[in-house]
């Protein structure tokens, strides 16, 4: 299976990818994780995405389409794929890539939820910088405060989830990334249309359901 999980930032998108891949044994292809991969290796693309995502403006297209053709290709058993593609030219760089692979998406989740819900769930968020894995201060606490329940060590708060870079960040979702969704329809892809403003455990029910049944 071949997936897609669009939604602004803080829509849960690393929340139910876990819980997607978890389930359907396929890969989980985060553009935001790989970049601060290569951010703490101190690499070339690290250091080129750098500026742009301490400010919360987008990483140049080029770069990303690159990055993430090349995940894809070590992906034999499927992936969902994280905040890629986040603008059209994205998009259609994804396209050209799965033709010449003969591939294509199953579906696109499509996560819906207010600006007004976002702040707080990012400014609470903590993250596993080891295994990715993503929590919450007050609706999603760890066992141990302030570590991960897999044993990895410290939790850590992402820079970029301070309120003013939260605004840019959701400033350029609505600017550059909202119009994926219009790209796909006009395509006529198998959008699945998700309120991510439930309870997190709601949100993947949902989830589930509509992929479980798109193999029915
Ligand atoms: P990226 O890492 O992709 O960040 P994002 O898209 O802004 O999304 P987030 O990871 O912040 O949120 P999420 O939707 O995964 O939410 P989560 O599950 O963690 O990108 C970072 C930067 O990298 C970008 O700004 C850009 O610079 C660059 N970049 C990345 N991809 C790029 C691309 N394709 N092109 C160009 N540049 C790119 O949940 C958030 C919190 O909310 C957690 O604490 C969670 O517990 C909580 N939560 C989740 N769901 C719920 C719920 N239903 N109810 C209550 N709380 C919830």
């Amino acid at each position: 299976m071949r997936l897609i999980l669009l939604g602004p930032p803080g829509a849960g998108k690393g929340t139910q990818c876990k819980r997607i891949i978890d389930k359907y044994h396929i890969a989980h292809l985060s553009s935001g994780d790989i970049l601060r991969a290569e951010r703490a290796a101190g690499s070339d693309l690290g250091k080129k995405a750098q500026g742009y995502m301490d400010s919360g403006a987008l990483v140049p297209d080029n770069l990303i389409i690159d990055m993430m053709v090349k995940a894809m290709t070590g992906a034999s058993q499927g992936y969902v794929l994280d905040g890629f593609p986040r603008t059209t030219v994205q998009a259609e760089g994804l396209d050209k890539a799965l033709a010449k692979a003969g591939e294509k998406i199953n579906a696109i989740v499509n996560l819906i939820v207010d600006d007004a819900l976002i702040l707080p769930r990012m400014t609470g968020r903590r993250s596993c910088p080891k295994c990715g894995a993503v929590y919450h201060i007050l609706t999603l606490k760890p066992k141990v405060e302030g570590k991960c329940d897999k044993g990895c060590g410290d939790l850590v708060q992402r820079a970029d989830d301070t309120p003013e870079v939260v605004g840019n960040r959701l400033k350029t979702y609505h600017q550059q990334t909202a119009a994926v969704v219009g790209y796909y329809k006009s395509k006529g892809a198998v959008i699945l249309d998700i309120d991510a403003a439930q309870e997190i455990d709601q949100v993947t029910k949902a989830v589930f359901q509509k992929l479980d049944n798109l193999n029915k």
